[in-house]
């Protein structure tokens, strides 16, 4: 990550490497063992690999009953590396090298979980959970030196390519409806590849794509530069190599969003943190005092902030527009402060998590899958008029 992306790259770490991308079980309930990874066979010999050369990784935990047909493909998130040098250090880490991937919990994790109360429509599919590490949301395809004259590879389209694959030969192939997901990095990636996926499918499946917190907006900060998009231009020229033709170059998601055929469904907070953190707010913007503790929490904002954050959101529902007419799409645009809500127990479905219509994520989710409801385009009130939002913890 660029410096003025560093913080939140190492809380994303703390987040996602420390206990796994999921956060320790808190409840008692089905108390499943964690979920091995595996590694893609083959993949050197097709240079699918990681930044430090070793194969990806996912978990898998096969679908039983009625949803033994079904499948969940979510692509982990992890930011992104911008520089040779960020991205070799990432090859220390299970952002950057499968030698670190170790089993998961899914049992208690929102959409991975298979308790049937906190997880009614997904609780018994097959479920994968896409290890990242490429840096680049599964789209890059180049190679660079790191300074010790070592490869660091850059192989996220053949990670993507390798990953579903296996998985087709897995039992994918034979599946009846899918939902192709993934969050932050992973929901970005989840919108450049959705189409791709879902042409994979015979006509007769219902294959859908889901990005969660992956819609990023095209905002300046608050010195004026518009340095996120700087950033990850800085990702796509390091990342891609003119002879593939820049598979990963792309616009900002507004544009990318107008020509996605397949139905999607987009979850994203409008005061989404790490946007706040690092899209207005990064460490290159030398935010003030007072808005350093804005950025920690939006609790400390004062009236005058709150006001330049209701500008995002605007860009947000402005951006989103699009989708209106779109009718086999749906939304959930909250106005919490957070980042990923399909991985975690309380912002995905608990009696205690953000409702929109008085209906919590899970809820509308499963409406929009099944096409049970037509109320699945959810746009909350500006913060902080939702009081489910308090249940959530700090980002
Ligand atoms: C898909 O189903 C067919 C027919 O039942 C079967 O022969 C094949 O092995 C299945 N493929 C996979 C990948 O499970
Ligand atoms: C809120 O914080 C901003 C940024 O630090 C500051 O310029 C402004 O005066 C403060 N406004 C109020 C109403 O306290």
């Amino acid at each position: 990550m660029a410096p003025s992306n560093l913080p939140a790259a190492l809380l994303l770490l703390l987040l996602l490497a420390s206990s796994g991308p999921l956060r320790p079980t808190l409840s008692g309930a089905a108390p499943l063992e964690p979920v091995e990874v595996s590694l893609v066979a083959g993949a050197q010999e097709k240079g699918a690999v990681c930044l430090d050369g070793t194969p990806p990784g996912y978990h898998l935990q096969r679908g039983s009953g009625d949803g033994s047909g079904s499948w969940l493909v979510h692509l982990e998130g992890g930011g992104w590396c911008s520089t040779l040098k960020d991205c070799s250090g990432r090859r220390m880490s299970v952002l950057g090298s499968s030698k670190f991937m170790k089993p998961l919990q899914f049992a208690g994790h929102g959409i991975f979980d298979s308790d049937e109360i906190y997880n009614p429509d997904f609780y018994n599919w097959n479920k994968v959970y896409v290890r990242y590490c490429d840096g680049a949301s599964f789209a890059g395809d180049a190679e660079g030196q790191a300074q010790d004259g070592t490869t660091v590879y850059f192989r996220g389209l053949r990670i993507y390519e390798a990953v579903i694959g296996e998985l087709m030969e897995k039992g994918l192939a034979n599946a009846t409806q899918v939902l192709f997901t993934g969050c932050s990095a992973g929901g970005l990636a989840t919108i450049l590849h959705c189409d791709d996926f879902s042409a994979r499918f015979p006509q007769q499946v219902s294959v859908k794509c889901f990005a969660d917190a992956g819609f990023f907006l095209d905002v300046k900060d608050i010195s004026g530069e518009r340095s996120f998009w700087s950033f990850y231009n800085r990702v796509v020229q390091l990342q891609t190599s003119v002879a593939q033709g820049l598979p990963c170059q792309q616009g900002p998601n507004r544009e990318l969003i107008k020509s996605i055929r397949t139905p999607m469904f987009i979850l994203n907070s409008a005061y989404d943190s790490w946007q706040i953190q690092n899209v207005l707010l990064p460490t290159s913007s030398s935010p003030e005092k007072t808005w350093l503790s804005c950025k920690d929490n939006i609790r400390n904002c004062n009236s005058t902030q709150i006001k330049v954050l209701d500008e995002i959101r605007n860009t947000m529902i402005n951006d989103l527009k699009v989708i209106n007419d779109k009718a086999d799409w749906g939304m959930f645009i909250d106005s919490c402060f957070t980042h990923c809500q399909t991985l975690f127990r309380v912002s995905w479905s608990s009696p205690t998590s953000p409702r929109l219509g008085n209906k919590n994520i899970a809820k509308v989710v499963g409406d929009w899958y099944f096409g049970r409801s037509q109320g699945v385009k959810e746009i909350d009130c500006e913060y902080p008029c939702n009081p489910t939002c308090n249940s959530l913890p700090p980002p």
